[in-house]
């Protein structure tokens, strides 16, 4: 989303790159908001409940360097009850996914022309970013918007060509390569590419679990039942279902935590034709490493997962994703620092982010 906001001319910073390391946060945020000519609060339920919300309303109605009263901008990202001060406001709703794109158009109509400066609370932290430059570069994490999710075409083409075969996928790569934020794609843009309902696609991040039984309940709440069910019961309430379910950390399986049971139950569910899961799983090294509970049961789903490696961007994309996201920014690398962050990360996405993050902030200070 902030990479959208960017392009149309916008400038938003992150206090992580931005903000003056020893300073109070409070000052560097006030520093930030001085530059600034509106707040955007994005609202969630953290963002709610957290101690910032008095202190980014009340920053708000200050006004800006040119004498202008601050206008509070509000941002829905997921539902929540709002505070009376912001319920008054109409606010851009982006809980609803089909709706974003007019939501994004009529949110940067609202913030107004280009170049404006504004503070990007970040209700993940509960405290909120105070927004003064812009660095495009430096996403953390399992990357979920679409808009900042790059590259990947051929292999996402690949996973929803051989998801409507009915066969079952193993994506690996090595650490930060981009395998959460794929599998997050694969549920995010595959309604649209495979013609099927969202609830048809679920994402369950096994370092979400504890053990065996966390796994159970997670899993049957990611699969709409009602209640934690095991074995032949689990087995018998999906049997008229078709989920593609999308597995992230599946190494985590081959813990002491889990039996041989788990194992051969996941497997039960998505092998053959009428199976009601087709999979999904990642994991840094191949399944057929990972498990080795016995000979016969030693990888137990190797045998019915294709396996699909994530390797870093090839150059091209490199290029094109600096390109892109420096857009309007006013930042351009040259050439020569292209072909430097292309030797020094080798196209690996996150090591890319880092340096280029980097690289951005040296620039924009000549
Ligand atoms: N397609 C992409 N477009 C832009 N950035 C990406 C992409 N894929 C990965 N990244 C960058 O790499 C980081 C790590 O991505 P992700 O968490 O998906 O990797 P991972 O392979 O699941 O990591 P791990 O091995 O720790 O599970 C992201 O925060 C982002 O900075
Ligand atoms: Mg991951």
């Amino acid at each position: 989303m902030l990479p959208r906001l960017e392009n149309a001319g916008l400038i938003i910073c992150i206090d992580d790159r931005d903000f003056e390391i020893g300073v109070p946060s409070l000052v560097n945020m006030e520093r930030a908001v001085d530059n600034s000519r509106h707040t955007l609060v994005v609202l969630t339920p953290a963002w709610i409940h957290s101690e910032w919300t008095e202190f980014e309303s009340l920053l708000a109605g200050t006004a800006d360097p040119a004498g202008r009263r601050r206008k509070l901008i509000p941002l829905m990202l997921k539902s929540c009850n709002l505070p009376s001060r912001i319920a008054m406001l109409t606010y851009a709703d982006f809980t609803r996914s089909p709706e974003r794109e007019a939501q994004m158009t009529r949110l940067v109509r609202s913030l107004g022309s280009a170049a404006e400066t504004l503070s990007h609370p970040d209700s993940s932290k509960q405290r909120p970013h105070a927004v003064t430059v812009p660095n495009p570069f430096g996403d953390t994490g399992r990357i979920t918007d679409s808009d900042q999710f790059f590259g990947r075409k051929e292999l996402l083409r690949q996973i929803f060509e051989e998801l409507g075969k009915g066969v079952n996928l193993s994506v690996v790569g090595e650490s930060r390569i981009g395998k959460s934020s794929l599998l997050s794609m694969v549920c995010a843009l595959g309604p649209e590419r495979m013609g099927l309902p969202p609830e048809t696609f679920a994402y369950l991040s096994l370092a979400w679990v504890d053990d065996e039984d966390d796994f159970y309940a997670a899993l049957c709440d990611k699969l709409g039942l009602p209640e934690p069910l095991r074995g032949y019961k689990l087995t018998r309430a999906l049997i008229d279902k078709s989920i593609i379910l999308c597995l992230d950390h599946i190494e985590k399986m081959a813990w002491d935590s889990f039996t041989i049971y788990a194992h051969s139950q996941l497997r039960g569910l998505a092998d053959g034709p009428a199976a009601p899961l087709r999979l999904v799983v990642a994991s840094r090294s191949p399944l057929m490493h990972l498990f080795s509970d016995a000979p016969e049961l030693a990888s137990p789903l190797a045998g019915i997962c294709r396996q699909l490696d994530v390797g870093p961007f090839p150059p091209d994309v490199v290029r094109a994703f600096l390109a892109h996201r420096l857009r309007g920014t006013g930042v351009t690398f040259t050439d020569s620092e292209i072909g430097a962050l292309l030797a020094e990360t080798g196209g690996h996405p996150a090591k890319l982010q880092r340096a280029a993050a980097d690289l951005y902030n040296v620039k924009r200070k000549t």
